[in-house]
């Protein structure tokens, strides 16, 4: 009789309390003060059930259990009034029509050339290659001299290389990395064999555009120097990589070629998915039915010996892969030139 009469009380106090809440800030002090588990009043009510005669004990306990839960529906209840109220006045406050259905936010993908450049080092790194980065800005020392590509040679011309006006001791020294080559220097700088890296980024040439040319590119440069590497291993590696960015069924071959920092040098090429090697007119292949996609060739001896390496002991492979190239073979875009157009009726479809 007595506890009943005490928890009426109670009971009144906190409901006018609530009753007199206004926004979402007063029912949070609210809930701190009667619900609150460190010391709510209810919280501390039935934490007293212990100091009570045992024989008042059981119906005290379950009062207080009671009212616990009927002061938590009616928080529940208010917050929800206070949350309509609080829609209908936005309603008529601001002319909002809360009906409406919502806009779909636009979203987003990435570059296509961006998805295969991720592809592509993933197929590396699954064959344990670790991924290392070089300066787009680069030093003409990494970028010819020290990969064998003498003053002479027509790729340093000014019509083939974009140059950083800026001198450094009275002469151009700084350019636009035309390939990712420079970085096979920077990673034998820096660490010693067993070498097992991929290189990616931006080169720049100052070309002619054509369906199979821009001015920049994206290159993957893969670089593995150890005792005993050969050329074997350099062909397995790029095997695997074709099938797992390709598949089984697209044909590969190996050319002979001619790169300053390796010997022997080859291409490696796919076959066209445009003409499928019937067409002498094709605008992708220029009728030769395959599409070049990378350089390389073993690691030559004197970049070995100018890293400090027994060329007799080390050797080692390189290659530079061409990213857009990839990706137009994977889905069969006939023109480099639609990746940095900026056409979205181009981008949306991939
Ligand atoms: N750097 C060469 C290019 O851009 C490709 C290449 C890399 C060739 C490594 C051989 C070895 O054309």
């Amino acid at each position: 009789m007595q506890v009943g009469a005490r928890f009426d009380e109670l009971r009144e106090q906190a409901l006018a309390e609530l009753a007199a809440c206004a926004d979402e800030r007063a029912l949070e002090a609210w809930r701190a003060a009667w619900l609150g588990r460190q010391d709510g009043r209810i919280t501390l009510l039935l934490r007293s059930v212990k100091d009570q005669p045992p024989d008042e004990r059981p119906a005290f306990g379950k009062a207080a259990n009671a009212l616990r839960a009927e002061l938590e529906d009616a928080l529940e209840a208010k917050r929800q009034e206070l949350k309509e109220r609080a829609l209908r006045e936005l309603a008529t406050l601001r002319a909002l029509d809360v009906t409406l259905p919502g806009r779909r936010p636009t979203r987003g993908t990435l570059h296509p050339v961006t998805q295969t450049l991720r592809d592509c080092i993933r197929a590396f790194e699954a064959m344990g290659f670790r991924v290392f980065e070089g300066p787009e800005v680069e030093w003409a020392y990494y970028n010819f001299d020290a990969v064998r590509i003498p003053e002479d040679h027509p790729a340093r011309d000014m019509w083939d290389t974009l140059w950083v006006d800026a001198l450094v001791d009275g002469e151009r020294k700084m350019l636009l990395r035309t390939h990712t080559s420079p970085n096979q220097i920077r990673v034998l700088e820096r660490h010693a064999p067993p070498i097992r890296v991929i290189v990616p980024g931006k080169c720049y040439r100052q070309e002619a555009t054509d369906a199979t040319h821009e001015w920049m590119l994206t290159q993957i440069e893969g670089l593995a120097v150890d005792e005993g590497v050969r050329m074997s291993d350099l062909k397995g590696v790029l095997y695997d990589f074709a099938r797992r960015v390709f598949g089984h069924d697209r044909r590969i071959i190996f050319h002979h070629s001619y790169f300053p920092f390796v010997e022997p040098g080859v291409e490696m090429a796919i076959d066209c998915f445009r003409c499928r090697g019937s067409g002498a007119e094709c605008p992708t292949c220029h009728g030769s039915g395959w599409i070049e996609i990378l350089g390389a060739g073993m690691v030559h001896p004197e970049i070995i010996a100018n890293a400090g390496l027994d060329p007799s002991r080390y050797t080692g492979f390189a290659f530079g892969l061409g990213i857009e190239r990839v990706a137009m073979l994977r889905w069969g875009i006939e023109d480099i030139r639609h990746f940095y157009q900026n056409d979205l009726r181009f981008l949306r479809q991939f």
